[in-house]
């Protein structure tokens, strides 16, 4: 890893109520990798940042309490109808997350619930909508982007060309669920890593499967 890990506080500022609440969140954020995300943000400093993937707020938790500490806000993007995985009979489809009247994936009543009982929501702003559409209309200049959305290729290298061109010049980028080796999962954040190394980002810290990258 770069010398630019020395950036990255080695500390937490999430209270306990916070560690409690990224606990008790449906999602699929190991804390490890939940820490590593919350220090990058720490370290990004203060300025907007961006969330493709917010689910049911696990990750918005981890993020969102840097926003608060460092003054910043997290933007979080989902339509809230889930990824492919997560739909009903899918491998990954949790049926708590599923409305019972229509029979679809609806994660933004729990993404409420839990930025509420974190008392995050000034600092964590739910944008609910498909993110190449939220893409389209951007303007705002990122200071960190995490990518956790849709893990289809098209999907995924949706995101990234859709919002890295929003990043600061030192901007953060984080992206979830890279495996080097398809046996351990789904290769098209993997692909979109190698694509981000390509085109000028270098490696700053990992934890699991979770990468931080900067230019
Ligand atoms: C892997 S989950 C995110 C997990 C979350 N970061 C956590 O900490 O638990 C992926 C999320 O991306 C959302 N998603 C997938 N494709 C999307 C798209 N094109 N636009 C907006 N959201 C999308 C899904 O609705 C789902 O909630």
């Amino acid at each position: 890893m770069s010398d630019l890990a020395d950036a990255i506080p080695e500390d937490s500022a999430m209270t306990g109520a916070d560690l409690q609440a990224a606990h008790a969140a449906r999602g699929f954020m190991p804390h490890a990798e939940g820490l590593l995300l919350h220090r990058a943000a720490l370290a990004a400093g203060g300025g907007p940042m961006l969330e493709i993937g917010g689910y049911c707020g696990k990750s918005a938790v981890y993020l969102g309490s840097a926003a608060r500490h460092r003054g910043g806000v997290l933007f979080s993007v989902d339509h809230h109808r889930g990824s492919e995985e997560n739909q009903p009979g899918e491998l990954y489809c949790d049926s708590a997350v599923v409305d019972v009247q229509t029979g679809k994936v609806d994660s933004l009543p729990h993404f409420r619930r839990t930025i509420e009982e974190t008392g995050l929501e000034a600092w964590v702003v739910a944008v609910v909508g498909s993110s190449p559409l939220v893409a389209s209309h951007w303007c705002t200049p990122l200071s960190l982007l995490f990518i956790d959305g849709g893990h289809t290729e098209e999907a995924a290298h949706a995101d990234y060309a859709g919002f890295v061109p929003h990043l600061d010049g030192s901007g953060w980028l984080l992206i979830h669920d890279v495996f080097g080796d398809p046996a351990d999962g789904g290769q098209a954040p993997f692909h979109v890593y190698c694509r981000a190394l390509e085109e000028g980002f270098r490696d700053v810290a990992a934890e699991g499967s979770l990468r931080v990258l900067r230019r």
